[in-house]
């Protein structure tokens, strides 16, 4: 099967929600991410690219009631509906704005103190992962995070739509990085273990 990112996208995002299945590696995920943002993030204002139904926008705007403003954009319009309904009650304060578009083709002028990408990058061709960093790098005051698998090495056998980059590597090459910080997703436990096969990458960026 080739893939074909946008089209595939715009199809899955139809039946995303409904097929969607929250598990332990999802509530793992969360739980580590709220944690990690709370303790080494400081940050009022959001762009999160990729926003799929609204999972991570619910859990960002209920956790961080000092968020001031928060855009959220996927290329899916079926994905931004589902948000829309999904996160409407989470947005008390009403600092929440949705964009209909792909990362590559997206203008912002503006910065946001985090830019914010969950299992989106992993989606992302190779040929195009690089240009897609640089431009949230660019959004970004402060930190950059994605969550994606990773792996040191790939498996053989990867479905078309999902890749492995070298996340940290890549950043560094973009100028203004100043550090790299990755957080393998894991729960140790001999019985109770997860591993979910995901990383958060913190990107601290150079303050101007
Ligand atoms: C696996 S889902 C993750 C959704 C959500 N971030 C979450 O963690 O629940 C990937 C989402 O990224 C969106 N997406 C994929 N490639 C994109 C791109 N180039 N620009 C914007 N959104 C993209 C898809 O439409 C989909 O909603």
């Amino acid at each position: 099967m080739s893939y074909i990112p946008k089209e595939y996208w715009l199809e899955r995002g139809k039946v995303y929600k409904q097929e969607f299945r929250y598990n332990k590696k999802f509530m793992l995920q969360e739980q580590i991410l709220v944690e990690y943002l709370r303790k080494n993030i400081s940050f009022s204002t959001v762009l999160e690219v990729g926003c799929g139904f609204g999972r991570i926008t619910k859990i960002i705007l209920s956790n961080f009631p000092e968020v001031t403003e928060y855009v959220a954009v996927d290329l899916s319009p079926d994905q931004i509906e589902n948000a829309r309904n999904y996160v409407m009650g989470s947005d008390k304060r009403g600092v929440l704005k949705f964009i209909v578009s792909d990362i590559q083709s997206l203008e912002m002028n503006l910065k946001y103190d985090l830019v914010i990408a969950p299992e989106v990058l992993l989606h992302i061709l190779p040929s195009e992962i690089k240009e897609v960093l640089v431009k949230m790098v660019g959004w970004s005051r402060r930190n950059v995070v994605n969550i994606d698998w990773y792996e040191d090495v790939t498996p053989r056998k990867a479905a078309p739509h999902n890749f492995i980059h070298k996340y940290e590597k890549i950043y560094h090459d973009i100028p203004g990085v100043v550090e790299v910080i990755r957080t393998p997703i894991v729960k140790k436990g001999l019985l109770s273990g997860i591993d979910t096969k995901q990383s958060i990458f913190h990107v601290v960026i150079k303050n101007e």
